[in-house]
């Protein structure tokens, strides 16, 4: 029998430990949340400063559709909330990060939760903005057709995109995961035909333990028709 070395066995562990069903990710995901503080999940933010801001780039009125894929335990939905927004959603695959989230938010019937696995969610209607932070890349493969075909299900003609995910010289592994890191140019070619990118910038995250993040945003429009 062959003996690996421990460089041979964590190179081996990051290879197969991509989740590859819809139980397997669900079950990662409330085990990272689970009996840990929302505020201690390494992407978690204080402010969602690069959202707001992009936001305000495409003119989204309080009023729009607002989806938010991998909503998590993001204080997002309660900025959203404070300034007008009317229609929101937050999707998540961790009922224990949306249960942070409704906690903090309380009831609002501005505000509709869905628990489901983003690859396999069939959208009943559409969304005027699709927002994901930090959820597009922990997908591979197929994963990456599968999100592309929900977001032109989900998103209206005429309606925005803002996504955010590490950069190239971003970390390799997130929230005990491998990630797939985008520049700004790949984004384009992920979003495809009928999406124009309106702006994209670099964002550096610091994480409650004191790593950073660098991460790309897109803020992209949908063509009309
Ligand atoms: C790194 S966290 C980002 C959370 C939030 N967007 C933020 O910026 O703080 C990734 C989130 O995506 C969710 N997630 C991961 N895969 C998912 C999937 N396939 N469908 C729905 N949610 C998913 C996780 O439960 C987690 O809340």
């Amino acid at each position: 029998m062959r003996i690996l070395s421990p460089l041979a066995i964590v190179r081996l562990m990051e290879v197969t430990d991509h989740p590859s069903s819809t139980d397997q990710r669900a079950r990662h995901w409330e085990n990272v949340y689970e009996g840990s503080n929302p505020d201690a999940v390494s992407c978690n933010q204080p402010e969602p400063v690069a959202s707001l801001e992009l936001l305000d780039v495409l003119g989204v009125a309080p009023e729009s559709g607002v989806l938010d894929v991998g909503g998590g335990a993001s204080v997002l939905v309660d900025r959203l909330l404070a300034r007008g927004f009317t229609d929101l959603t937050i999707l998540d695959i961790s009922n224990a990060a949306l249960r942070a989230s409704r906690q903090r938010v309380g009831n609002d019937a501005r505000v509709t939760w869905i628990a489901e696995d983003l690859l396999s969610w069939e959208p009943t209607r559409l969304y005027d903005l699709w927002h994901d932070r930090a959820v597009f890349h922990f997908l591979s493969g197929q994963e990456v057709d599968g999100y592309r075909n929900v977001l032109r299900r989900a998103v209206a003609p005429g309606g925005a995109v803002i996504m955010a995910t590490f950069a190239p010289d971003g970390p390799e592994r997130c929230s005990g995961l491998p990630v797939t890191r985008y520049s700004a140019d790949e984004f384009g070619a992920v979003l495809g035909s009928g999406f124009q990118v309106v702006e994209h910038r670099r964002e550096v995250h610091s994480t409650p333990t004191g790593t950073v993040q660098p991460f790309t945003w897109v803020a992209a429009r949908r063509s009309s028709v």
